[in-house]
């Protein structure tokens, strides 16, 4: 099966970067499913009815978040009864939404798991490696998948390693996601596992992380408050990684998939 995971996308750049790629990259790969992380999809923060539609038309099939996925009261009010849309697992389970779900491709049904990092990460979200076991332990054995994919969004390198760590041989593939900046380390772990740290992400290439870099230069450099403004002109950047997996469900190959659009 050939998985392609796409780096956060952010805002009206990263939107036109999934539909200039997306639709001809899954014909000439034969892609099979197409992941997303949308935390910064509707104008870098959170998530609206018409952003999902637009980049569902494009092709993807099922949306991972993270800490901004409750920016937007749409998620709560609504998208959250969607089950193709995941925000982490970790959070208390009170709160609205799925922590993981399935997809169906041809007769396989691949399950697919979002986790949110805790090191300088402020939310109020459980210990993962005990949410991601409790939820394979018991998905496992009801519904036996074969392609499991976890999206670990966190800071941390450490944490993200770590996590791929603690699930090789036991998932597919572990990716990172959150920080907007790619990372040059695919590799099978020893059991099987595909692992990135960092997906990166798809939106404006001219932006600190999605953000107008001089106002970030502002927030760093004075003491005055500044309002985030999203880039949304020049060259946009598609980033993401594409899993192939074997007959057992082990990763095969992870290799990154990576764009620079005019
Ligand atoms: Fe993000
Ligand atoms: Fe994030």
């Amino acid at each position: 099966m050939r998985i392609l995971f796409i780096g956060d996308i952010v805002a009206k750049p990263g939107r036109a970067a999934v539909r200039e790629v997306l639709p001809d990259l899954i014909k000439k790969e034969k892609i099979d499913l197409v992941v997303a992380n949308i935390e910064n999809l509707a104008h870098g923060k959170g998530v609206t009815v018409k952003t999902v539609e637009e980049i569902k038309e494009a092709g993807v099939d099922i949306m991972t978040s993270g800490n901004h996925i409750w920016a937007r009261e749409e998620f709560a009010d609504t998208l959250s009864n969607d089950p193709t849309i995941l925000r982490p697992a970790n959070y208390p389970a009170d709160t609205p939404g799925y922590g993981f779900t399935y997809a169906n491709v041809g007769k396989e049904k691949v399950l697919i798991i979002n986790l949110l990092g805790r090191q300088w990460m402020n939310e109020p979200t459980d210990e993962p490696y005990r949410t991601v076991d409790a939820i394979l332990l018991d998905q496992i054995e009801k519904e036996k998948p074969k392609v499991i994919v976890v999206d670990f969004h966190a800071e941390a390198t450490s944490e993200k390693a770590a996590m791929g760590w603690f699930l090789d041989g036991r998932v597919s593939a572990v990716v990172g996601t959150h920080t907007h900046i790619p990372s040059a380390d695919t590799q099978i772990l020893p059991k099987g596992t595909g692992f990135v740290t960092d997906v990166g992400m798809t939106g404006a290439l001219h932006s600190v992380l999605g953000v107008e870099p001089s106002i970030i230069i502002k927030r760093q450099k004075d003491p005055y408050p500044v309002k985030f403004e999203w880039a949304e002109t020049g060259p946009k950047v598609f980033q993401s990684v594409l899993v192939k997996t074997k007959r057992g469900g082990g990763a095969a190959s992870i290799e990154r998939v990576d764009k620079t659009l005019p």
